[in-house]
């Protein structure tokens, strides 16, 4: 088992991402500064938080298609050269992918890697729902309307997204909880609209 560092992380993600993704990379970038912002809330083991910031997005990658979900292929991709197994769960299931995975077919391919339930977990799901794919700071609610217009509201990134909502609510709540008042990228209540717009696909 190799434990990457961060460096090792920031290196991989610009090798499968800078140059075919480069909309991706603003974006990983901007999800691995709030990473680094939210590393002391996490506390011990934090770093790991950074390294699977980095690295929570490289299965869009061509070079890695399996298949064609992109937190399994990138979870197999880490898998593969040996990294600890924590990180490719976290990846496998970054910001309620599970949800996706049952919708595409990949129920089991989903199973290898296990979600955990952690301040962790739920901080870099954090980071990923309350950044742009711009590399922008958005609450999720803008987040969750942008979804839906790139993909429309009934195609199953669109609509796994929603189905997911509540838990990714609960992961932002439970880092609000901890980072206190000085956290501004988790002050998303959820708005209006968003409520509408569940209620509606439903
Ligand atoms: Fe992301």
């Amino acid at each position: 088992m190799q434990l990457l560092t961060v460096d090792d992380a920031r290196e991989l993600a610009e090798l499968y991402l800078a140059a075919e993704w480069p909309r991706r990379w603003r974006h990983v970038q901007a999800v691995a500064a709030r990473a680094g912002e939210l590393q002391p809330v996490v506390g011990e083991g934090g770093e790991l938080l950074v390294v699977a910031a980095w690295l929570h997005d490289i299965g869009y990658s061509s070079r890695l298609l399996d298949t064609g979900f992109h937190p399994v292929d990138g979870a197999r991709r880490l898998q593969r050269i040996g990294a600890g197994f924590r990180l490719c769960c976290l990846v496998a299931n970054h910001s309620g992918a599970a949800i996706e995975a049952g919708l595409r077919g990949l129920h089991a391919e989903q199973e290898d890697f296990p979600d955990e339930d952690s301040l962790l977990r739920d901080a870099l799901w954090t980071c990923d729902m309350t950044t742009s794919p711009e590399g922008e700071p958005v609450t999720f609610a803008e987040r969750l309307t942008e979804i839906r217009e790139r993909y429309g509201e009934h195609h199953s990134v669109a609509q796994a997204i929603t189905a997911a909502a509540p838990e990714i609510e609960r992961a932002i709540g439970h880092v609000s909880r901890h980072a206190g008042a000085g956290c501004d990228c988790v002050q998303d209540p959820v708005s209006t609209e968003l409520r509408a717009g569940r209620s509606g696909s439903r």
